[in-house]
């Protein structure tokens, strides 16, 4: 029978069996899935649980304090916040290709997973990840080369074959709309089930191409403002996700007497069930000019916004 109940009393007793006594480090994203898994791994096998929370650079504004303060005051989970700014964005330099970058960031990740593993046990130890159906599903063809790769999701795809932790995924048969149920039941606050879904690679997939620390802190500015607005206008909950994308491409503007040569945000607003497809959101107009009139005012190097009309299929929600 499924019910929130339920699951969850199944899902600890699969965890506790398949753990035993080992040590699991969790990835956290700051996102619903891992918040999930981590409020259920530490109900399934308490202070065997480590949670860690990786700096990428690839954030939105502020998101790490939020992260922070949300795990250590809401679920009293201690979570040890790894700054690898440089690190990613270092790496990220010079590649453009999207599914390149999805396996440039996936592999640091793991990278810094097994750095910080190592230091918390001797040997092996599991892995836990946010990994939810659609993941899975998406990804089929980057794990068995049969099916036609879309996106290799780097919680799935990205990952490098000689792993030495083992892998446990708690969530890898439910769809979204479950996890969100199984974490308001286990108590977890509503700003973050009800969180808009970010994808692992962060903005790294929302800076079309190469990506450079400079196109990041536009976009962080542009994408608050569409948060903050959204909150305003009470559409932030209507919708399901929402999110700028950096467009490295020029185009004219003109403020007051100057000309402007600068680039492009272009936001996004969906409404889905299961992700697999989706509609572009109906915003008001009357928000949509608030949005662009206060992009491009504040944002410098910005000097047009535009809305995009694309459903799922044929686009994917991501730009990349
Ligand atoms: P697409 O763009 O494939 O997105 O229509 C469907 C959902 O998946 C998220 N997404 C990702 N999540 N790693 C993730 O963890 C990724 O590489 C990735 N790519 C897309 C996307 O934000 C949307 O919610």
């Amino acid at each position: 029978l499924w019910n929130p109940t339920n699951i969850i009393k199944d899902s600890i007793d699969r965890i506790r069996d398949t753990v035993g006594s080992e040590r699991v480090l969790l990835a956290l994203s700051g996102g619903v899935d891992s918040a999930v898994v981590a409020a259920l791994l530490h109900r399934a096998i308490g202070d065997q649980l480590t949670c860690v929370f990786v700096d990428n650079g690839l954030l939105r504004l502020h998101e790490a304090e939020q992260v922070m303060a949300t795990f250590a005051q809401h679920m009293g989970i201690p979570v040890i916040k790894v700054d690898a700014q440089t690190q990613f964005l270092t790496a990220l330099q010079g590649i453009a290709d999207p599914e390149q970058k999805r396996k440039v960031i996936g592999n640091l990740f793991i990278q810094i997973f097994e750095e910080q593993a190592a230091q918390y046990s001797n040997s092996g130890g599991f892995l836990a990840q946010g990994t939810i159906y659609p993941d899975v599903i998406e990804s089929a063809g980057a794990k068995t080369g049969k099916a036609h790769v879309i996106k290799s999701h780097h919680n799935v795809g990205g990952l490098p074959a000689q792993m030495q932790l083992q892998l446990i995924e708690p969530l890898r048969e439910l769809f979204k709309d479950e996890v969100r149920k199984i974490g308001i039941e286990l108590g977890l606050p509503h700003e973050m089930v009800y969180r808009h879904p970010f994808p692992g690679p962060g903005l790294g997939v929302r800076i079309l191409g190469e990506v450079t620390p400079a196109y990041a802190d536009i976009l962080r500015q542009a994408d608050a403002i569409f948060m903050e607005e959204l909150h305003n206008h009470g559409w932030y909950d209507k919708v399901s996700q929402a999110f700028a994308v950096f467009l490295p491409v020029k185009s004219v503007g003109v403020m007051g007497d100057a000309r402007h040569y600068n680039y492009v945000i272009a936001l996004r607003a969906v409404e889905t069930i299961d992700f697999m497809t989706a509609k572009w959101a109906p915003l008001p107009y009357e928000l949509l000019e608030t949005l662009s009139h206060r992009i491009i005012n504040e944002v410098a190097g910005i000097s047009r916004v535009v809305y995009d009309i694309s459903g799922k299929p044929p686009a994917t929600i991501e730009w990349e």
